[in-house]
């Protein structure tokens, strides 16, 4: 399974942005490891790859999914979608220095119900040197509505010479599974499924090798809530606190006396206060 860094500038990398660099920081427990980039620009796409790969990454993925007004605006991300031979291009430009079947490419199904072409990339993407599609089956206008068209994931696999992987409305690993198997897709993505349960990965690994799902009880959310406490406070200064503050109650959701914890959680200022609430938690269960 791959994990991805936080979408990154290509126009920032060829700058060196300080914020640009903050989001490349990466540690041994991210491998392996895809960087996902955005841009509209095919020379500046080629240099950043050819950057990142002397800075000893691998594997790389173009946003043309992203369909937030500031990136669109500038032609990246889903605008991508409304200029296929540009977003050839782009592919191009990143195979260039990557090599076969190390750029991944992350979009929708169009930009509008009107200017449908998932289906008419599959060929020239795998031809551009792609090494896989991730599918998120909504238009760019739909941004988050509606529900996202699973059955458009069995028509790109239809398709596809290169791996599908799937991304939309996966919220528990039993939903990822069911998304394999009734599209025969090779992979899934999670997303807001992952900022509720960081574990949903293991678990839907879990699944697919017919083993019992890992409990979702109150202890082993506490001690994934430590550990996504431990690794913040590594790597990340006390800027990352705030970060947890809305991450951890999404973690805690609908366990018993979650509500109280929330309340305690988003006055932590100091990573000693997030400490105290979780020993107080952890020892005193029945007063939370
Ligand atoms: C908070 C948030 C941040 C996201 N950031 C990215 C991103 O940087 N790159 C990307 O390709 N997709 C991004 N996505 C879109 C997801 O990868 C995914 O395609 C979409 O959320 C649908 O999947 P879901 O219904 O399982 O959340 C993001 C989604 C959310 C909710």
């Amino acid at each position: 399974m791959a994990a991805c860094t936080e979408m990154v500038s290509a126009k920032g990398l060829f700058y060196s942005t300080a914020n640009t660099m903050r989001l490349l920081q990466t540690s041994a427990e991210d491998q392996p490891l895809v960087v996902q980039l955005y841009g509209n620009e095919p020379e500046i796409m080629s240099r950043a790859v050819y950057q990142l790969c002397s800075m000893g990454f691998a594997y790389f993925d173009l946003n043309c999914g992203c369909s937030v007004n500031k990136v669109v605006k500038t032609g990246s991300g889903a605008a991508l979608l409304k200029n296929p031979r540009l977003l050839l291009e782009m592919v191009s430009a990143m195979t260039q220095h990557a090599g076969a079947g190390r750029v991944g490419v992350k979009m929708r199904l169009g930009w509008s119900n009107q200017e449908i072409v998932y289906l008419y990339l599959a060929k020239p993407l795998a031809d551009a040197g792609a090494g896989w599609i991730t599918l998120h089956p909504r238009t760019a206008v739909q941004q988050f509505t509606g529900r996202a068209r699973h059955q458009a994931l069995q028509e790109l696999k239809t398709v596809s010479s290169i791996p599908v992987v799937a991304s939309g409305d996966l919220f528990t690993a039993r939903d990822a599974l069911q998304c394999v198997q009734s599209t025969g897709v090779d992979t899934v993505m999670f997303a807001r499924g992952a900022l509720m349960d960081p574990a949903v990965g293991m678990r839907y690994q879990h699944l697919l090798q017919g083993r019992r799902d890992l409990p979702s009880n109150r202890d082993f959310v506490l001690r994934l809530c430590r550990e996504a406490i431990d690794v913040y406070r590594r790597y990340s200064t006390t800027r990352a606190v705030l970060k947890l503050r809305s991450l951890l109650p999404r973690m805690m959701r609908g366990l018993p006396g979650a509500k109280e914890l929330r309340k305690r959680i988003i006055l932590c200022k100091e990573w000693q206060d997030l400490e105290e609430v979780m020993t107080s938690a952890q020892r005193h269960p029945e007063t939370q």
